[in-house]
């Protein structure tokens, strides 16, 4: 598959130092509204440097585009990518409104098309296994699942950047951050049926939304919590609880830092064992497994439903937050 990048920012690159080994996948163009300082990097990568996306959409030697730009621009961009003919792999969130999920959606089915989606951590090891042991019932009946995903690496950026802005980021850190979180609950669990949330700025200095938490209710009973802190060191931690033990994950860093996660799996006697898996990449496998549903050799395990569920509840979460945390209930 001869594919082009869309946004050559912090991840539009890393996508393609990821892809590098691929066999199954070539970037050979990137996209960027400025390409001036990219030229080492195209040529360290044998990539055409192109300004405007219409010049890859035009292009037949072109089979799939990846989108790697400003969250407020996913929708768009992604329909005119559908519609020129060119599978999509959109980062995550796909769009910030269900009905732009929907559209993008609905136009992918129409050209029969697999979505490609960034939400690479359903492929790490430790989440592969926590997944696992829950489908297999090792932690009997679900009860509570709880995920705090924090990190200051954009704390100093400037105020005027997309990501602190409310058109990009209306529900904080969240919104790039936290929806891997609600994407992998969405995949052990389902669909939350309500959803609670409060975001805030509690640091005076903050550049945007630091603070968000959110409360989930689940079908049978089982209820969840994801927050997500802007100005704090990083921290990574998933908890599942079941009746009989419970899993928890804990990563040493960010998904790019290349460190392994620990886990901790707790017994019904309270006895723990505990594991080290490395890191792996995971962007890579995502991305593969994404070529190997476009050529009809395996199923994408996010299906649309799933993608779809993600972006309600990224928009409960902004409307709960937005109106003194009302409960929302998610259809
Ligand atoms: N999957 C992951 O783990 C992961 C990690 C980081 C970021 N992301 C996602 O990647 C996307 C980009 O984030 P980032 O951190 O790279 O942002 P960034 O600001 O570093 O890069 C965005 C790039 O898009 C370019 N751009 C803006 N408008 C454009 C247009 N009309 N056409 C082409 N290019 C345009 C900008 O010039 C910039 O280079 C976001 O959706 C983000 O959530 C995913």
């Amino acid at each position: 598959m001869r594919a082009a990048v869309i946004g050559l920012g912090w991840w539009g690159k890393q996508i393609i130092t990821y892809l590098h080994p691929s066999n199954k996948i070539q970037v050979t163009h990137g996209v960027d509204v400025q390409v001036e300082h990219l030229a080492d990097f195209a040529k360290d990568h044998a990539l055409i440097l192109e300004t405007d996306l219409n010049a890859v959409l035009n292009n037949p030697d072109i089979d799939a585009v990846i989108l790697a730009t400003p969250h407020s621009m996913h929708e768009e961009q992604a329909l005119q990518i559908i519609a020129a003919g060119k599978q999509l792999f959109c980062e995550k969130p796909l769009a910030l409104t269900s009905q732009g999920a929907k559209r993008i959606l609905d136009a992918v089915q129409k050209q029969n098309f697999v979505l490609g989606i960034g939400h690479e951590r359903r492929f790490e090891p430790a989440l592969e296994e926590v997944l696992r042991a829950v489908k297999a019932g090792e932690l009997g009946q679900i009860l509570h699942v709880e995920a705090n995903v924090s990190h200051n690496l954009f704390a100093k950026m400037s105020a005027s950047n997309w990501r602190v802005q409310d058109q990009d980021a209306p529900a904080g850190a969240l919104t790039a951050l936290g929806v891997h979180l609600t994407d992998f609950f969405i995949s052990l669990v389902g669909c939350p049926t309500h959803v609670r949330a409060k975001t805030g700025r509690v640091l005076k200095d903050a550049v945007g939304k630091d603070q968000v938490m959110v409360q989930l209710d689940f079908k049978e009973g089982i209820t969840g919590s994801v927050t997500c802190l802007s100005t704090t060191p990083f921290h990574g931690r998933i908890t599942v609880f079941g009746s009989l033990g419970w899993i928890e994950v804990k990563e040493n860093g960010n998904v790019d830092w290349g460190l392994p996660s620990e886990m901790t799996i707790t017994n019904s006697e309270a006895k723990r064992s505990f594991k080290s898996l490395p890191a792996s990449n995971v962007v890579l496998k995502n991305f593969e497994s994404w070529a190997d549903a476009v050529a009809g050799k395996s199923v994408y395990r996010y299906t649309p439903e799933q993608i779809y569920n993600n972006i309600q509840v990224l928009e409960a979460i902004v409307y709960s937050s937005n109106h003194s945390s009302e409960i929302v209930a998610i259809h």
